[in-house]
Order: structure tokens, then C-alpha cells, then sequence
């Protein structure tokens, strides 16, 4: 038996990834940027073992069997690594041998926390070491697991360059910035609700590309312009900028969720009171010290600097105690990590 483990970190999209122009290679209409989260508080975790006894391909996520075989996404991440192995003529075992994929993620599962960016980074990687390929370019490959997977792969401030070929071999994500480029940048997620979320973010982003009329405007006018600007500002080490940008893409991409037709609503009245608390906080200490993002969810996301995490959590217990109606359930300081392992 041949047998690999490895654990994948989590991402926050800055610059959202929202929409397909090829929604079976996952090509996005878009580029998007992203902060890698640390491993040691969310992460995923996958085993992946072949034997020449296994019947099956067989996959387990949180302890219960999910469709492996009859998944087309993860059976194409599965046959791009075969390739690779086999244009490399690298192979361990024989090709026809079955898996067996043991999967768990320490967070809620498809709440709006980026679990299948995780979730895929951490597959496609542990196939890539158990079928010895694992130097070569991967992100194409858990691209199309789940898009935002691709920028899981690195650490620090990863961009998932959209690409413009049909193929999608341009379709790839590359660093910006490795962790320690920018230490004291913190991040706390503020867990509103961790149910299933309504729409999923595939079926949510196929209906905005057939009926938002915001969502063209977005992807060729404000995205180009805000990830020059916020790269421009990480390299600077700009809060403040990088602040802003990240808290009006998030506006812009729940505009766009709410321009589908029918809507899209992921936020619910928990999530706008973060907002305005965001708000509210940087408006009482004169500058911007704090910002919010939320992803497909009601869950969300605040970056900040280490030396206001304290203030801010103190703030965060205040207006949102633990007994009143509009409370959140837990709060973590999750400093910003290296690369999967
Ligand atoms: O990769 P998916 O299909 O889970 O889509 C992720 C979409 C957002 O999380 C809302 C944005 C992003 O860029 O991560």
C-alpha cells in the first residue's frame, strides 16, 4: 500500500472570484487575490492510499462516504495527476490501482468558510505526493476542483490570474507576497451561523453570469483597477488602502448576489451589523484600522493589525455579547501562514 497525508490552509478572498466563462475547466471571468489563513486553527486534513486490494475509489469526508467515482470534479483533479505521473513515467504503482480518500476539515463544512478551497488544495496535493508529482504546476489542477482552491496552494497573498486562453493553462494562481512579507496582519473570523449556506457558490455565480447586469461592469472595469491597487498597497504595507478595497469588493460581490435574478442573499442581519460596527469602530478612532469581507455566507471576516486585535475583540464582545439576539457564536485570531505541507 502507498500512502500520503497532507494538511491545506484556507483562503479569504480580497478581490472576489465570482462567475465562470467555462464552468467545466473553472475558468473565472475575473482575477481574484486572497490571504492564506494558518493551518494551525483551520485547516484540512487528507489522507489518500492506493492498494492493489482496494474495488474502488472510495472518499470519506468527516467520517461519511461522499461520491468519489460519480464526482466529475474530483475525478478530473484525479486524472490530471495520473497524467502528469505518467507523462513523467513516475509511477510508484500501477495506474489501474484504486484510493481510498480520508478527508476532515476542523471548521464548518460549505458555511461560507472557504471549506472546498481547503478541501481541494489538500487533494490535489496529497494525490500529487502519492503519485510523485508533487513539484510540478498544481493550481490548474485544483482549479478545477473548486476555483478558489487554486489559491490555497501558496502562502501570504496569493492572485488567481484568470487567464485567457480556452484551455485554461494560463488559468493559474502565483504568489504576491509570501507571509512574511506582512507579519502583523491579523485576521478574525466572527462565526454568525454555521448551517448549510442557501445557494451554493457554483450554482450562485452560473445564475449571476445569466442575469446580473452589474456583474460585466464588475469583472471588466472595478476588478482590473482594484487588484493593481490593493497589490500595490500590500507591497506598501497600506492598511488602510488595502482596507477599503477589500470591504467595497465584498459590498460589490453581495450587490452583485442581490442583482441575480432570483437573488442571492448569503448575509443576513448579523452580517450588516458587522458591517456597521466596522464602520462605526474606524469612524470612533479616526482612522481605518479595521475591515470586513464576506464570502458566500453570513459568516465573517475582519482583517486587522496584531496590535488592535485586543481593542477590537473587546469591542466585538460589547456589541455583540454572548446572550443577546444578534450574537456570534465565536471569534478567532488567526495570524496569516506559510504554504501547505
Ligand atoms: O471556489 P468556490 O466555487 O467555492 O467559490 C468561492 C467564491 C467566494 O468564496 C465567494 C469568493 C472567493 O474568491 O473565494
Amino acid at each position: 500500500m502507498f500512502i500520503e497525508t497532507c494538511i491545506a490552509p484556507v483562503n479569504i478572498a480580497l478581490i472576489k472570484y465570482w462567475g465562470k466563462r467555462d464552468e467545466e475547466l473553472i475558468l473565472p471571468i475575473n482575477d481574484s487575490l486572497s490571504v492564506t489563513l494558518s493551518t494551525d486553527e483551520m485547516c484540512a486534513k487528507t489522507t489518500a492510499a492506493a492498494a492493489s486490494s482496494f474495488k474502488r475509489h472510495i472518499m470519506w469526508l468527516n467520517g461519511e462516504e461522499v461520491p468519489f467515482e460519480q464526482n466529475p470534479r474530483a475525478m478530473r483533479c484525479l486524472k490530471e495527476i495520473q497524467q502528469l505521473a505518467l507523462a513523467k513515467e513516475q509511477l510508484k504503482f500501477p495506474i489501474e490501482w484504486k484510493l481510498h480518500i480520508v478527508s476532515r476539515n476542523n471548521f464548518p463544512t460549505a458555511a461560507g468558510l472557504a471549506s472546498s478551497a481547503a478541501g481541494y488544495a489538500c487533494l490535489v496535493y496529497a494525490l500529487a505526493h502519492l503519485y510523485g508529482v508533487q513539484k510540478e504546476e498544481l493550481t490548474a489542477i485544483a482549479r478545477q476542483g473548486s476555483g478558489s482552491a487554486c489559491r490555497s496552494l501558496y502562502g501570504g497573498f496569493v492572485r488567481w490570474h484568470m487567464g485567457k486562453s480556452n484551455d485554461g493553462t494560463d488559468s493559474i494562481a502565483l504568489p504576491v507576497a509570501p507571509c512574511e512579507h506582512w507579519q502583523d496582519l491579523h485576521v478574525l473570523i466572527l462565526v454568525v451561523n454555521d448551517a448549510r449556506k442557501k445557494t451554493s457558490s457554483t450554482k450562485g455565480m452560473q445564475l449571476a453570469v445569466e442575469t446580473s447586469d452589474l456583474i460585466k461592469y464588475r469583472a471588466q472595469y472595478c476588478v482590473p483597477q482594484r487588484t493593481a491597487a490593493i497589490v500595490d498597497a500590500i507591497k506598501k504595507h497600506d492598511f488602510a488602502k488595502l482596507a477599503e478595497i477589500t470591504m467595497r469588493d465584498s459590498n460589490q460581490f453581495h450587490a452583485i448576489a442581490l442583482d441575480t435574478y432570483p437573488p442571492c442573499v448569503y448575509m443576513n442581519d448579523v452580517s450588516h451589523a458587522i458591517v456597521e460596527f466596522v464602520h462605526a469602530f474606524n469612524k470612533a478612532v479616526g482612522e481605518v484600522k479595521l475591515a470586513y469581507t464576506f464570502d458566500a455566507g453570513p459568516n465573517a471576516c475582519l482583517y486587522l493589525l496584531e496590535r488592535d486585535v485586543s481593542i477590537v475583540l473587546a469591542a466585538i464582545k460589547n456589541s455583540f455579547p454572548n446572550d443577546a439576539e444578534q450574537s456570534v457564536e465565536y471569534v478567532k485570531g488567526i495570524p496569516i501562514a506559510c504554504d501547505i505541507g
